[in-house]
């Protein structure tokens, strides 16, 4: 079974899609992490996120080795993910890991758990569920600022809810794979339902997918 979960930043998939996978036995794979390793990579390199080049070359060889990066969850590696995530070479590039990893999941689980921006749309049309998880901006900035500040960080909310606005803006906006529900995906606004809602809520939808027909 594949179920994917497609959202703008912030809105609660990453937690969503951990539980679930967790709950039944399934691999889960944060696609974002992807994106930002790229992005980290490139701010590493010197290079500017918005370098073809740079990124494409970065992109074909990813050192997997950025995904245990403690900056890989960065503010600044979180945009510079959104701009390299708008380069066609660098989604290509991305793509075959991704559709192998839902295809056939790591240490023989029996499902995949895909959170990004277009697992329903583009990486896996075929899915078993779709949800499509939001919340409006100033949402899902409260909850990047607190999710920060638990970090021990210092945050600044205005600053953050222009960031996640940005980032909306270029995430629906790029030619490639834009950020937007997958016809036949399930809506859930997360803004007035906390966590352990959405996860029963959405435990429920698996469920009925996974009765036999
Ligand atoms: O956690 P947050 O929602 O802030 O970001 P993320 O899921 O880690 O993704 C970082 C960036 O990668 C996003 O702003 C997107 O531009 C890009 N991304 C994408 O284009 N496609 C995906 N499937 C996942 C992420």
């Amino acid at each position: 079974m594949i179920i994917a979960i497609d959202g703008p930043a912030a809105a609660g998939k990453g937690t969503l899609a951990r539980r679930l996978a967790e709950h039944f036995g399934f691999a889960y794979l944060d696609t974002g992490s992807l994106y930002r390793a790229v992005g980290l990579a490139v701010l590493r390199a010197g290079k500017s996120p918005t370098d073809v080049v740079a990124a494409t070359e970065i992109s074909v060889d990813l050192d997997r080795r950025l995904f245990s990066d403690p900056d890989l969850r960065a503010e600044r590696t979180g945009n510079a993910a959104s701009a390299v995530a708008a380069i066609p070479e660098v989604r290509y590039n991305l793509l075959e890991f991704q559709r192998k990893f839902a295809r056939t999941p790591p240490d023989d689980k029996k499902g995949a758990v895909l959170d990004g921006r277009d697992v329903g749309t583009v990486v896996c049309p075929d899915a078993d569920l779709k949800l499509f998880v939001t919340a409006g901006p100033h949402v899902r900035a409260r909850r990047r600022f607190l999710e920060i500040e638990g970090r021990g960080e210092a945050a600044d909310f205005e600053e953050i809810l222009t960031d996640v606005r940005a980032r909306d803006e270029r995430d629906m906006n790029r030619a490639d794979a834009p950020l937007k529900p997958a016809e036949d995906a399930l809506l859930l606004d997360t803004s007035e339902l906390d966590i352990d809602a959405v996860f029963l809520r959405a435990v429920a939808l698996v469920e009925e997918r996974l009765k036999p027909q």
